[in-house]
């Protein structure tokens, strides 16, 4: 049986990872690979009910450890629960959000000390990782014209100031400096045709590699 492997969608509010997520989906059952997507905060039931506890802008004064906890308790239950059997059974599991995201927005945006992070984290990954993380690589202004565009309210992570969005952003190009081989930034300034273009050409690749 094919093997499975896991690749993330990440990058700021607005980038256009659920739009290219439904693109890439659609490509690879074409191809006929059986596909998971999953989201995070979520993914399975007790991660959609921790993901509302984090998003609810009605409680702005959650603390930035119980938030960092909630991601890692959200973590550990989609990895053990969902992400692991659909690898055993050869799917192609696709994450919007993952891991990066914490380290963009709870080290780099909130400024919590990276020891921490890596503590909570390791724990809930528990020597998981994904194969790839695909950043959509934005400026977050143009992200948030993008989400406003869609006619929703914003979460309690989007309705953050420019500065925190943007100190997020070079946390994702600075993890993506940092090891390579886990990451491909993205430039998603580009129409949404060229964006999948560019997406799928790394998928491609992944296909090549794991399959
Ligand atoms: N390349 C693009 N150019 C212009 N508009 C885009 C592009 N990609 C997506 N959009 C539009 O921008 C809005 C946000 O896109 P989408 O919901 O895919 O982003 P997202 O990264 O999933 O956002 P969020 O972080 O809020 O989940 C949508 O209305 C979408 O149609
Ligand atoms: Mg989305």
């Amino acid at each position: 049986m094919k093997k499975g492997f896991m690749v993330v969608f990440d990058g700021s509010n607005g980038a256009g990872k659920t739009t290219v997520i439904k693109g890439v989906e659609k490509y690879l059952i074409a191809k006929g690979y059986d596909v998971l997507l999953t989201r995070e905060p979520g993914g399975t039931p007790i991660g959609e009910k921790i993901r509302e506890v984090i998003l609810d802008p009605s409680t702005p004064e959650m603390s930035f450890m119980t938030e960092l906890m909630l991601f890692g308790a959200g973590r550990a239950q989609h990895i053990e629960e969902k992400i692991v059997p659909a690898l055993a059974q050869g799917k192609i599991v696709i994450s919007d959000r993952f891991d990066a995201a914490t380290f963009s927005f709870q080290h780099y945006a909130r400024g919590i000390d990276l020891d921490t992070i890596m503590k909570i984290n390791d724990l809930a990954l528990a020597g998981f990782s994904p194969d790839m993380n695909i950043i959509l690589d934005l400026d977050p202004n143009e992200g948030l014209k993008r989400v406003h565009s869609r006619g929703e309210g914003l979460d309690r992570l989007e309705d953050e100031k420019a500065d925190f969005l943007a100190k997020a952003r070079n946390g994702y190009l600075a993890q993506a400096k940092q090891t390579p081989e886990r990451f491909e930034v993205i430039d998603a300034a580009q129409s949404k045709e060229n964006v999948l273009t560019d997406v799928i050409r790394v998928i491609d690749t992944l296909l090549e590699k794991h399959h």
